[in-house]
């Protein structure tokens, strides 16, 4: 059966780990100087109905390390605005592409693509998760902690497709998951009961309350409040999320070792102030660049090069 990397929920654990560790070893390799073209050919399409610099260009610069070729679509372009049929449109660039990337609004759009394209789909952001983001945040916090079994990473902010990613990669590698937002705004109940059936032993809880929630933080993450497609809510949102602010106070909640994380981009000056977001705790650079590593390690482990 052709794999994909539609949400992190079709992977085991023991997967999940496996991209980590190509991802892993390919930075390793990379800052040794070693460029080895181990996808020579391989036609990466990428087609986004939404923005993207981190993950479009951390795709297309890692397929092109990898001595393979990137391409780049508007889900316009594509024709998914009504050209033609969308499982057209994913049969025709099945017949050009080794693997797509595909970020949409809607996640059965990329099943879709999973079921008529032919070739292996990457989820490279939907409404509903954001895999790729949730595996570099891991790979993130191993190079800051090593081990990361039994760690807690605490989310403040909007329980959003990031918050979702976050939840389902925790549950499976045994990291404590604390989320704090406003009500209303918080992860679905059903999520967390769905993956603590899933992944016995996870550790998942939320709160209203981020200075609580941060107490025993080795991480604490946030992402922006108005997520891209809620933009006509965002000053609704910037009141209600107003006490959500990652700023020196919240911080100083936290053990003084936590680091910050952050998917980008940021709203500074609202989820995140920038004392913290350019503080010496947080990673959120480091992390973007892990983009790319980590795009590396899933385009290895899906066309199995190494
Ligand atoms: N973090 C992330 O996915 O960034 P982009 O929206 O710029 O791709
Ligand atoms: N939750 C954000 C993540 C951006 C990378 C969004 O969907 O816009």
């Amino acid at each position: 059966m052709m794999q994909h990397l539609l949400t992190l929920r079709d992977l085991t654990p023991s997967q999940v780990n496996e991209i980590l560790i190509h991802a892993t070893e390919l930075k390793a390799r990379l800052r040794a100087g070693d460029r080895a073209p181990l996808l020579p050919g391989r036609v990466l399409t990428q087609v986004f109905e939404k923005p993207s610099l981190r993950t479009r260009v951390s795709f297309e610069s890692a397929i092109g390390q990898l001595g393979g070729y990137g391409i780049f679509l508007t889900g316009k372009e594509a024709g998914l605005e009504g050209r033609e049929s969308n499982a057209d449109v994913a049969r025709v660039l099945g017949g050009y592409s080794d693997v797509i990337a595909l970020r949409t609004f809607s996640q059965e759009l990329i099943e879709l693509f999973a079921a008529e394209s032919g070739c292996h789909v990457i989820n490279a952001l939907s409404d509903a998760s954001h895999p790729c983001q949730a595996l570099t945040d891991i790979l993130t916090m191993r190079e800051a902690f090593g081990d990361v079994t039994g760690r807690t990473l605490t989310y403040v902010g909007d329980g959003n497709n990031v918050a979702v990613s976050l939840a389902t990669i925790c549950a499976q590698l045994d990291i404590t998951f604390v989320i704090a937002s406003p009500d209303g705004y918080q992860l679905d109940e059903s999520l967390l009961e769905d993956l603590r059936r899933e992944y016995p032993g996870a550790r998942l809880s939320q709160s209203a309350d981020p200075h609580a929630a941060v107490k025993e933080a080795d991480v604490i993450y946030t992402d922006v409040w108005a997520s891209m497609g809620q933009e006509s809510e965002k000053s609704a949102r910037e009141k209600i999320f107003a006490d959500y602010q990652c700023n020196a106070a919240l911080m100083s909640s936290a053990p003084k070792q936590a680091k910050f994380l952050h998917c980008l981009p940021a709203r500074r000056g609202l989820e995140v102030t920038d004392e913290v977001i350019d503080g010496p705790q947080s990673l959120a650079f480091p992390q973007a660049e892990n983009r790319m590593h980590l795009a590396k390690g899933v385009l290895a482990w899906l066309l199995d090069a190494s």
